[in-house]
């Protein structure tokens, strides 16, 4: 895990407020606050992701309780029962959505930080006021008086314990309804009462105390949020007491550093200085000038961008990368406010990296990615926005204040022009004109009737029916597999049988589908992921994972209860399998360049195979790879996995990824963008050292692969080959095993292994040797003895010729032939019949006739005899030699009496 508080400056954290004023930097905030709680016996628990594990129906994580809420309500048990955190926060999209306001307020962020201490059943109301109260007024030294409380209308405990323990009189505490007082996460999960602390930024300022009718002014700012969190919200208007009373604070980082530094916006506080200080240098801006407006936006919007991004989130027209190209694009909109022309904002990803990168590391480590992403992005949306902005003043021109732009515009502008609906609002905001939201919705709607004809078109309706259906009604699933392995998901819809239901029971088999997922559905030739889902009394194992139309289908057994619709889900990949697959996709990319180098740059991708066991590649080449070559090959995508290099994801354009060198499948359709990988250090200027249009799933670094071995090379099609290769443990087991073969072997002929092939060949000689004697030795026993006089035994004389009629056993029958020749040569005049009975129970005969003999008897036809005789027919040859068989040998003395009859 990362650790993401900085210690440093925490030891002079005790000093009175007017010596904190811009003396106590944000990060000196940050990391004294979580000491404060380590020090009180919490445990420092690093901030959660912004895309939340544990949650599907959450966009953003928008507070510090979120990656506890299973623990609060019981689910999850941790090992402590306290806890603090610096969380990470955006809300942005969803239910939270600041967006709009960014830019406008002193205090709206699109990202801030959450400072929290938390109790998991452990001290409740009395000791949470005090712990806070302590740290604001004797660890960080604020004035007492300038801070007020509210409490829940009816918690008259909470007001008996902030006068006890603050010695504050009732004056200061404010009794506040349930819309203000009452915090719950959302429209289900943990909730309970609250007591905030505000705090008096001074008179000098516009506004009342919390409660009076000035509230909403900008002088008391709420600064801490401490709920006592006591029941669980559920689904159906229900709430029950959750199992033990707990505690939930929430502190915003960028307000509690205003008061702390002395000033009064968020966005002039230490860190956003350091960020609009840049912006404003970048663009020449200048910082106090008409363009602030913008500067904020820029520093407010870099940085959720930069965290998104560093978690792996790229811009795209769906879900959570939707919300972050609107983030994005409505940036770049303001940096050409400040009258920029290219890409400006990524040059301004090093000042953030400088400012956080110490307590979030993922900034350090995503650079690079975070900054190429959005120079990408900047240059996509520049292409258009001076198009788009052009349409947009023409078809406003004639609006005024008041006046409404008419929703086909504000599509228009989004379709071709990439302008999200958020953005022209921004952009005619400050004439004071809306869009007409209903139709743009309903512009959106008929573009979508339209995509969902021109599908039913397609031919593959039919089958696909319930895929189309459900793409069409829920959207593409989200996967969220790249980032992580186990997520929360909601059950949107249920199959079997071909057909959706509202349950699967126990033993049923099915498909699932949720909205978000880290399962990988099978496309690219990577197979499906499998794991387990879990919920509320149920169980099911994923047994592969297909996308249909962007929406992912969970093959499932239930294993145990009913998986309904609406339920939240544990979704876990099989976590092995999925390493083992990450590396051999990996794997065939550096298989792919490797070949390409020392085959040459015809070598283009036919199809791949990426299974946990193994791989394949199949490419264009019209010879075999020489073992040489693969050799070579080999060695090659060795050396990158040893160079352990980080593996780098960026989202680009079609184009401009080809144009990058990427390499991607001939006639392969992609979208308008595309996933890009980079492996190995670059030998160019390129991205890396392999760059291939990608959508799979990939190893973190090279190193990961362990080590990649070719294990078979073919032939699949006309000039097409296919290499086989196994990874990491599957390529070390194999030469594990190879080497205990050989071992063994080496064994068996008590040699050492060195010496095995040279033995094993001299064996193989003795063999030949031995069998070539055998074969001579059998002969001759087969003509009844070694010696000439032997066989003379079986010579007759018939009708003036000599006749030698002989049966044999135990010779092969291609042998036969040689054994008439050499009685030929034995008696030198004469006709020789040798009848074999084979081990089948058939015969075979070959009949010789000297040449001094032919004239009279022709071998040819004397066989026919000889294999009638032997139940067959035909046999031939020429006249001196002639050989044939017949299905029985048992009648070997007909056959050889046949002959001598014919005599
Ligand atoms: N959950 C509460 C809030 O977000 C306190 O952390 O305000």
């Amino acid at each position: 895990m990362e650790s993401p508080h900085c210690s440093c400056g925490a030891a002079n954290m005790r000093h009175s407020r007017d010596e904190s004023l811009s003396m106590t930097s944000v990060n000196d905030i940050r990391s004294s606050f979580v000491d404060y709680f380590a020090r009180n016996g919490h445990e420092a628990v690093a901030s959660s992701p912004l895309v939340p594990r544990n949650d599907p129906t959450l966009m953003f994580t928008n507070a510090g309780m979120v990656q506890f809420k299973n623990v609060f309500t019981g689910i999850e048990k941790r090992p402590y029962s306290t806890a603090t955190t610096a969380q990470k926060c955006v809300r942005a999209g969803g239910k939270h959505n600041d967006l709009d306001n960014v830019g406008f307020t002193a205090r709206h962020h699109t990202f801030f930080e959450m400072l929290g201490n938390f109790s998991f059943g452990d001290y409740f109301k009395d000791r949470a006021i005090e712990l806070a109260w302590n740290l604001l007024t004797k660890d960080w030294g604020l004035d007492k008086n300038r801070l007020m409380v509210t409490v829940y209308e009816d918690d008259d405990e909470a007001m008996a314990l902030w006068k006890k323990i603050a010695g504050i009189g009732e004056d200061r505490i404010v009794r506040l309804g349930a819309k203000s007082n009452f915090w719950q996460m959302g429209d289900t999960g943990p909730c309970g009462p609250c007591s905030e602390i505000f705090y008096d930024h001074g008179e000098h300022i516009w506004g009342g105390p919390p409660g009076s009718p000035e509230e909403d002014g900008d002088r008391w700012i709420e600064i801490w949020n401490l709920v006592f969190m006591q029941f669980e919200q559920h689904g159906d208007g229900s709430r029950t007491g959750l199992p033990r009373p707990s505690i939930d604070t929430g502190m915003g980082l960028e307000r509690i550093s205003a008061v702390m530094q002395g000033v009064h916006d968020n966005y002039d506080i230490d860190l956003f200085k350091a960020l609009i200080g840049t912006a404003a240098a970048m663009t020449g801006a200048d910082v106090n000038g008409e363009g602030n407006r913008s500067l904020r936006v820029i520093a407010d919007h870099l940085r959720s961008m930069s965290f998104l991004i560093a978690e792996g989130v790229l811009p795209s027209n769906e879900g959570r990368g939707y919300v972050l190209r609107r983030i994005m694009r409505r940036a770049m909109r303001h940096a050409t406010l400040l009258g920029s022309e290219e890409p400006v904002i990524f040059k301004m990803v090093p000042t953030l990296v400088r400012e956080m990168g110490q307590a979030y590391p993922e900034l350090v480590r995503g650079e690079a990615m975070i900054t190429e992403t959005v120079r990408l992005e900047e240059g996509r949306f520049l292409k258009t926005l001076g198009r788009g902005l052009q349409i947009l003043s023409d078809e406003t021109k004639a609006l005024g204040e008041g006046d409404i732009l008419a929703g086909a515009t504000a599509f228009k502008l989004y379709d071709t022009y990439g302008f999200p609906l958020d953005l022209t609002q921004d952009a005619l905001r400050a004439r004071n004109i809306a869009v007409d939201q209903a139709g743009f919705d309903a512009a959106m709607a008929q573009q979508k009737a339209e995509a969902r004809k021109s599908w039913s078109g397609s031919g593959e309706a039919a089958t696909d029916g319930i895929w189309y259906g459900l793409a069409d009604s829920l959207g593409p699933t989200e996967f969220l597999g790249y980032e992580t392995e186990i997520a929360e998901g909601e059950v949107k819809a249920l199959i079997r049988n071909g057909a959706l239901v509202d349950a699967l029971e126990t033993g049923d088999e099915g498909f699932v589908v949720v909205n978000q997922t880290p399962f990988y559905g099978e496309s690219g030739g990577q197979v499906g992921d499998s794991g387990l889902i879990k919920g509320d009394g149920v169980a099911a194992t994923v047994t592969e994972t297909q996308k249909h139309h962007g929406v992912f289908a969970h093959k499932v057994t239930v294993t145990e209860g009913r998986l309904t619709k609406g339920q939240p889900l544990e979704l876990l990949v099989d976590h092995e399998r999925r390493s083992a697959i990450r590396a051999n996709h990996s794997a065939t990319h550096l298989l792919h360049e490797a070949l390409r180098i020392v085959l040459g740059d015809h070598v283009a991708q036919k199809g791949s195979m990426v299974a946990p066991d193994r791989l394949r590649f199949d490419f264009v080449h019209t010879k075999p790879v020489t073992p040489q070559e693969m050799a070579a090959v080999e060695d090659m995508a060795n050396a990158i996995i040893l160079q352990n290099s980080p593996v780098e994801t960026r989202l680009m354009g079609v184009e401009e990824a080809k144009e990058s060198g990427a390499r991607a499948l001939f006639g392969e359709k992609y979208g308008d963008e595309v996933r890009v990988v980079a492996m190995g250090e670059p030998t160019g200027n390129g991205l890396g050292w392999s760059v291939e249009l990608c959508g799979g799933t990939h190893v973190r670094r090279t190193g990961d692969i362990g080590l990649v071995s070719i294990v078979a090379e073919s032939a699949v099609g006309a000039g097409v080959r296919r290499i086989e290769a196994l990874t990491g443990n599957a390529a070390r087991h194999r030469g594990n095993n190879h080497v205990a073969i050989v071992d063994a072997a080496a064994g068996l002929l008590r040699a050492g292994s060195h010496e095995v092939l040279d033995r094993i060949s001299a064996l193989q000689d003795n063999i030949k040797k031995i069998e070539r004697e055998l074969t001579d030795a059998r002969k001759k026993l087969a003509l009844g003895g070694t010696g000439a006089g032997a066989a003379a035994n079986a010579d007759e004389t018939v009708n003036g010729v000599t006749y030698v009629g002989r049966t044999v056993e135990g010779i092969a029958a291609k042998d036969v032939k040689g054994l008439v020749d050499s009685e030929k040569k034995r008696i030198g005049s004469g006709v020789v019949t040798v009848v074999l009975k084979g081990e089948d129970g058939k015969g075979t005969v070959a009949i010789g006739v000297t040449d001094d003999l032919t004239a009279r008897y022709a071998a040819g036809n004397l066989i026919k005899l000889a294999t009638a005789a032997l139940g067959g027919q035909g046999g031939g040859g020429r006249p001196d030699m002639a050989q044939g068989g017949g299905p029985d040998g048992s009648r070997a003395d007909e056959a050889i009496a046949a002959i001598r009859a014919a005599l």
